[in-house]
């Protein structure tokens, strides 16, 4: 018999209302459309507005994601993962608030934090823990309101990242089966933590000052630095997960990258020797949603039809921390999201 394995049975994706094209987009920011979409792919984001949560948000697509996996009466779900960076407090976390209102009981919840990384994180967490049968379903969710963080006169973040939550359902099953996450490589290296933070908020701010500085509440990033390190440990990551899982690049159906800037994902197919059609991409209509963005574009191409059953996914990430991870995994059958819509 196949040896044990998390597989995707159910996606989800939200975006709030409200959308913010690149003409809307605040006029003391001194940029434009023609800039923007030149050097991010972006046309527009999504940003949630006030009163709305990252765990409002994170609720709407483990709801859907739920949905689409059609889980029984029988069956539980015995973790819910939220990667987020922006979550609703620093304490408690996020997760266990969205367990119970998805009604999911007393699931083990928790939120995890890496960057941009995070949904990949979570995921192999979660499928790890599916893997060695502490829990037989999983609810990964990456949920994120960066609209929170962003400084209104910082031009370099604020016409860039969005609001947004995506969500998978896995369940324990076979490596045999349509559906299994294959392989996963997770990295870090800390000696890049200033490349892209919030220096406030946290407990060096305030063993230091009583009082937060309030500009400390926003992302800083120094992109083009980011930028070479993202196409960098994605290429490397990737290939470490296709040499796990014993693929050739030339066998990868679809790219599932990070959407943190389409000039990014088309650098890394190219160090890839990947051509450009297999690159899945949703950054154009929702910027960069960090944790959110992956599972995002998934629930998006799927709507779309672009996955068959078999197919064969790449997802690779890169964030704050520095963090990246990667995860191959093949396309279900019948499509989650698709359905059970
Ligand atoms: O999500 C994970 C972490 N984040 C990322 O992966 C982001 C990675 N970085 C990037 O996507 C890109 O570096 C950015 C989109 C952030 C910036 O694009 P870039 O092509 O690297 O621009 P740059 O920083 O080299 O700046 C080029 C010029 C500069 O002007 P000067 O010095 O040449 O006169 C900037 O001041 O573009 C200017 N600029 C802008 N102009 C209009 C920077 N931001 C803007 C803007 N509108 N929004």
């Amino acid at each position: 018999m196949a040896a044990r394995a998390a597989v995707l049975t159910g996606l989800g994706g939200y975006l709030p209302p409200r959308t913010v094209t690149n003409d809307e987009l605040p006029r003391q920011l001194d940029t434009s459309d023609e800039w923007i979409r030149r050097r991010t792919g972006i046309r527009q984001r999504h940003w949630a507005g006030p009163g709305v949560s990252t765990g409002d948000l994170a609720v709407e697509a483990g709801h859907r994601a739920l949905r689409s996996a059609a889980l029984g009466t029988g069956d539980t779900v015995g973790m819910v993962i939220v990667a987020t960076t922006t979550p609703d407090h620093p304490c408690p976390a996020t997760a266990p608030d969205v367990a119970a209102r998805l009604g999911l009981g007393q699931a083990a919840a928790f939120d995890l934090a890496a960057g941009c990384s995070g949904f990949v994180y979570a995921l192999a967490t979660a499928a790890a823990a599916l893997t060695a049968g502490h829990a037989e379903h999983a609810l990964v969710i990456g949920a994120e309101t960066f609209s929170t963080v962003l400084d209104p006169a910082d031009r370099t973040t604020a016409v860039i990242f969005g609001d947004g939550a995506g969500a998978v359902v896995l369940r324990a099953g076979t490596r045999d089966e349509p559906g299994a996450v294959l392989a996963v490589d997770l990295g870090a290296d800390g000696t890049g933590k200033d490349f892209a933070s919030i220096p406030g908020g946290g407990a060096r701010e305030r063993s230091l000052r009583p009082e937060p500085n309030p500009d400390d509440r926003y992302l800083r990033m120094r992109g083009k630095e980011i930028f070479t390190h993202a196409v960098h440990r994605m290429e490397h990551s990737s290939a470490a997960a296709l040499a796990t899982v014993g693929w050739h690049v030339d066998e990868v159906d679809h790219l599932v990258g990070h959407q943190a800037n389409l000039r990014i994902l088309h650098a890394l197919a190219r160090q890839l020797g990947m051509d450009r059609q297999r690159v899945v991409s949703h950054i154009q209509q929702a910027g960069n949603t960090s944790a959110a963005s992956i599972p995002l574009a998934l629930a998006d191409a799927a709507a779309r039809h672009r996955f068959q059953a078999h197919d064969r996914l790449l997802l690779t990430a890169f964030g704050a921390g520095l963090t990246w991870g990667s995860a191959a995994l093949t396309w279900p059958a019948p499509t989650p999201g698709r359905a059970h819509p």
